[in-house]
């Protein structure tokens, strides 16, 4: 898809070793959850180039099949599980099917999420709200995590955390239900890793902006924003893989972080004025 001026800017194409690619992850057995559409699909279809063993979980069935058969095609191994990580007893079993597909785990991708911007005033009778993104984004990768620990220690492993760069900024009016939830499993992430460091696992995180995919459709605002495309955010995490940082963020983000630090009370006036004009368009 064509990028414009300030796209080019803000996500450029970044260099990109594939031989290094090819070294840390042929013959690897890498999970992926939410593989069935946008940048798990895009990061999905980039692996299956390098002699994989693919194990992909989401809830759509007839998508992960479509995506298995170009896996295959691409001369990579492909297992499916189907799951809802809604249903903490779905997130039980989907562990369970793991635990027979494969006793190797070197690579978990934990990529599935859900995300709201949705006004409290409109949140009072949507508690589902609150529990749905809590148990995508935050409670079902730490079922999974506490699961496969013992294979990723034996692997010494990868644990990847894609996540959003509104976890590293301040609060944002009206992402209450999303943002509390990535933060939290970013903060498990954070808090683990000297231990997962001690058992030879690496646990990275990408910190990712606006991508172009099916999770940002609904918002009509977000048509015409500046985005990254799935294919870019896919080849971020590959490189984050073989290179020896453990965090990947937009190179640009350093600005509004240290807006976050010293300006925290502009911030609070901003996200109370934009909140009140919106009030007034919308009587
Ligand atoms: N797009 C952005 O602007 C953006 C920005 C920052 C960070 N991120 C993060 O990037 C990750 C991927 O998002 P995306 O943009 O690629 O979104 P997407 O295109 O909507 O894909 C979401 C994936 O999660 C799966 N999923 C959704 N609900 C599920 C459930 N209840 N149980 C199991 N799997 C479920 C979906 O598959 P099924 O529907 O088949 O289950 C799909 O494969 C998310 O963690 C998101 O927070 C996205």
């Amino acid at each position: 898809m064509a990028k414009t001026f300030i796209e080019q800017l803000l996500f450029p194409d970044m260099a990109f070793d594939s031989i290094k690619l090819q070294k840390t992850i042929s013959g690897k057995t890498i999970v992926i959850t939410g593989a069935s559409y946008g940048i798990g699909e895009q990061l999905t279809l980039l692996f299956s180039n390098y002699d994989v063993h693919l194990i992909l979980i989401a809830r759509t069935a007839e998508k992960l099949n479509t995506i298995a058969d170009i896996v295959r095609k691409n001369g990579s191994k492909c297992s499916l599980i189907t799951a809802d990580f809604y249903q903490e007893t779905e997130v039980d079993r989907a562990v369970n099917e793991l635990n027979v597909l494969t006793d190797t785990i070197d690579v978990f991708v934990s990529n599935a999420g859900k995300s709201i911007m949705r006004s409290l005033e409109n949140s009072l009778s949507r508690f589902h709200d609150f529990t749905r993104t809590n148990s995508i984004n935050y409670l079902a990768p730490i079922k999974i995590i506490l699961a496969i620990t013992p294979l990723l220690k034996a692997s010494h492993g990868h644990i990847i955390n894609v996540s959003a760069i509104n976890v590293l900024l301040l609060p944002a009016p009206k992402w209450a239900a999303y943002q509390a939830s990535k933060t939290a499993f970013d903060q498990w992430i954070r808090c683990n890793t000297a231990e997962w460091k001690i058992m030879k696992i690496k646990a990275k995180t990408i910190y990712l902006p606006l991508v172009k995919t099916k999770m940002i459709a609904p918002n009509k605002k977000y048509k015409n924003y500046p985005a990254m495309q799935p294919e870019q955010a896919a080849f971020r995490i590959a490189k984050l893989l073989y290179s020896s940082k453990t965090r990947s963020k937009p190179w640009w983000l350093i600005f509004p972080q240290l807006g976050s630090f010293f300006g925290e009370k502009i911030w609070e006036k901003i996200s109370f004025f934009s909140l009140k004009k919106d009030d007034e368009s919308s009587i």
